[in-house]
């Protein structure tokens, strides 16, 4: 059940995004579910994560949300299908960011808008460049993270116009709404 009111720390960058959610909705990476508390009762969601383990993790949160085990590269849903689609600490991970992009695209309504929040490569000169030094470890460590990307970036270059940007923790995270844009790719 989504609270009223805005929950403290990282619950409430999940909290704000989140409540926008509107129509058919799908979420990929949704890993253990911890989005699946945030949504509006009357919307309907479709979520999957690339590992099995964690969807079943998922499943035992009691939602009526459906899941699947599915890679976000090679998303297996129709053209034009959902309203909204959410990525949250996902982009850090995909090995492939532009071709998940370019799926997110693909099943978007025309109209239909892309929910993320992720941890960036900060702007911050000194923070950056420690980031790009640890960055390395941390893909070894954490199997797959990536800690330096500027995923804002990817999601421009995939065409996607970015209608409401929120940066915070000193540029290391950053919650964007984005449209579709004109459909001309740059
Ligand atoms: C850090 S977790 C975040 C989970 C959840 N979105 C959240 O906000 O708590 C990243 C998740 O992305 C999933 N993931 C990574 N690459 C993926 C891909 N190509 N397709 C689908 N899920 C992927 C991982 O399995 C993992 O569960």
């Amino acid at each position: 059940m989504r609270k009223e009111t805005r929950p403290f720390g990282f619950g409430g960058w999940r909290w704000e995004l989140l409540g926008d959610v509107r129509g058919r909705a799908l979420e990929i990476g949704c890993g253990w579910g911890h989005n699946f508390d945030h949504y509006p009762s009357e919307i309907s969601v479709s979520a999957f994560d690339v590992e099995m383990d964690r969807v079943r993790e998922a499943a035992r949160r009691g939602h009526s949300i459906r899941l699947a085990a599915a890679d976000a590269q090679q998303l297996p849903f129709p053209d034009v299908r959902f309203d909204s689609v959410v990525a949250t600490l996902v982009f850090c991970s995909i090995p492939d960011p532009a071709a998940a992009l370019g799926e997110i695209r693909r099943v978007l309504k025309p109209d239909g808008r892309l929910y993320l929040i992720d941890h960036v490569r900060s702007h911050h000169h000194w923070l950056g460049r420690a980031q790009d030094f640890l960055a390395p470890a941390w893909l070894w460590a954490t199997g797959g993270c990536n800690l330096n990307r500027d995923t804002e970036s990817t999601v421009r270059r995939a065409g996607f116009e970015i209608e409401k940007l929120k940066v915070g923790f000193g540029g290391l995270l950053k919650l964007m709404v984005s449209t579709k844009g004109n459909h001309r790719l740059r």
